[in-house]
């Protein structure tokens, strides 16, 4: 509805009615309703924030359906809270113009679901392919509030308690859940019982099962899996047996390869990316290949900032720690030590522990000791542009990003994925 006089009665003032304007107006910017609204996630970790937001980015498609009658409750009860007198009604908000840094997609290719979001790397790179992100979850407080303050939708909660069911329909699935060691004694127990089992029952009370049971409910065209080198070798491959066994008992054919984000920012990051193609839809013969990899061609001091805070510099005591911990580990023939970065070359892999110490990424100052990786760098690190907001500490920021994705390696996987089903979309 807009706002009209004669929508309001005549009994109200010009000034009233242009002061009600301007409110109307101010309501369209997503940053105003944020602020008008008090979205928070520090607050609240409830689904009312993230059924407000993900109807509100899907208002105009089919998807709203899943989070209207939520949203609406949520919408009200906000308005009682925050003394708002009018009524709670959607369209006092829409249509929003969305100024944050990476705004739904207006005419999407294809959609997606993110599950596992973190601070959405793995949506970054699918939105920028034409995606429209319908539902997402990550269960960390502090990275919602990342996730919201770029992309303006906070992720739903932990995923284990929510219903395959509440989940929309959506052509892929994405997700990099995190490891989980889990073992497969349980299939022995049961032959032993003579009881029937699939290999999803193997995989019960694991991340991995969320995600098994969401694409067996929800058949998506095609699903990528992002997840630590290490997987394929956990327990002597028996794990990422179950897991592939797992997703060809659902009906996909699967594709994986071990994919190094050097070819894309100057960081040896070395991970596994399962993708599977849905049977029913492809027959087993979609036309699928990993990216063909160029030569590395970047280096470290290519996203170093100008100007470094000297926060980040090492206390003399940390670095002759480090330095006398190295030299122990050296004399008895182990470990790497600190990483001191060639400054034309590539990083090791940032961990979501960097905060601790930095040691695995150390950059040379000259006569002092060495400083780590600034929050942004470590942003530029795994391939996110400047324009990423970074609301949070620098110890969140560093557990988030170290968590996270190298962007545009999974926007060269996904350009292939599209590719493979765009005939199908
Ligand atoms: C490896 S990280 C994925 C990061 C993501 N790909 C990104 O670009 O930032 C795994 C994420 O899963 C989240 N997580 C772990 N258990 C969860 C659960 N039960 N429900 C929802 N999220 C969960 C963690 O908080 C973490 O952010």
């Amino acid at each position: 509805m807009t706002l009209t006089k004669k929508s309001i009665g005549d009994e109200i003032t010009t000034k009233n009615y242009n002061y009600l304007r301007t409110c109307n107006k101010m309501t369209k910017k997503y940053s105003s309703i944020r602020t008008k609204l008090n979205i928070d996630v520090n607050k609240t970790t409830d689904k009312g924030l993230a059924n407000l937001t993900h109807y509100l980015q899907n208002s105009k498609n089919g998807v709203s359906q899943y989070f209207r009658s939520h949203a609406e409750t949520h919408l009200a009860s906000l308005h009682e809270e925050l003394n708002i007198l009018h009524e709670p009604d959607f369209q006092y908000y829409l249509p929003i113009k969305w100024d944050i840094p990476f705004p739904p997609t207006a005419n999407p290719k294809f959609d997606f679901i993110d599950l596992f979001a973190g601070i959405g790397g793995i949506r970054l790179a699918f939105q920028n392919l034409g995606g429209k992100c319908v539902f997402t979850s990550e269960w960390d407080n502090y990275s919602k509030k990342t996730y919201e303050a770029n992309f303006g939708e906070v992720p739903f909660g932990d995923i284990t308690k929510i219903s395959e069911k509440e989940i929309p329909d959506h052509d892929i699935l994405l997700g990099g859940f995190p490891c989980q060691p889990f073992s497969i004694a349980g299939v022995t127990k049961k032959n032993a019982l003579g009881l029937a089992h699939g290999f999803l029952d193997e995989t019960q009370g694991t991340l991995f099962f969320d995600v098994a049971r969401i694409i067996k409910h929800k058949k998506p065209k095609a699903f990528m899996l992002e997840n630590v080198k290490n997987l394929v070798s956990h327990d002597k491959g028996k794990t990422f047996k179950v897991i592939t066994e797992t997703l060809k008992e659902l009906g996909y054919s699967l594709h994986f390869k071990i994919l190094d984000g050097k070819h894309f920012v100057p960081q040896h990051r070395e991970r596994i990316i399962i993708v599977g193609f849905n049977k029913a839809v492809f027959k087993g013969k979609e036309q699928f290949e990993f990216p063909k990899m160029s030569e590395t061609k970047f280096a470290i001091k290519d996203i170093l900032e100008k100007e470094v805070d000297k926060k980040y510099t090492l206390s003399d005591h940390l670095w002759n720690y480090l330095q006398e911990y190295a030299k122990k580990h050296k004399e008895k023939g182990n470990g790497f030590g600190f990483g001191l970065t060639d400054l034309n070359g590539i990083s090791r892999t940032l961990s979501a522990r960097y905060y601790k110490d930095g040691a695995e990424i150390l950059i040379p100052q000259n006569g002092k000791a060495p400083r780590r990786l600034t929050p942004r760098e470590c942003a530029r690190l795994q391939g996110f542009p400047d324009t990423f907001i970074i609301p949070v500490s620098d110890n969140q920021a560093y557990k988030q990003f170290g968590n996270s994705v190298v962007t545009p390696l999974m926007q060269a996987v996904g350009k292939q994925i599209i590719q493979a089903v765009k005939s199908k979309l």
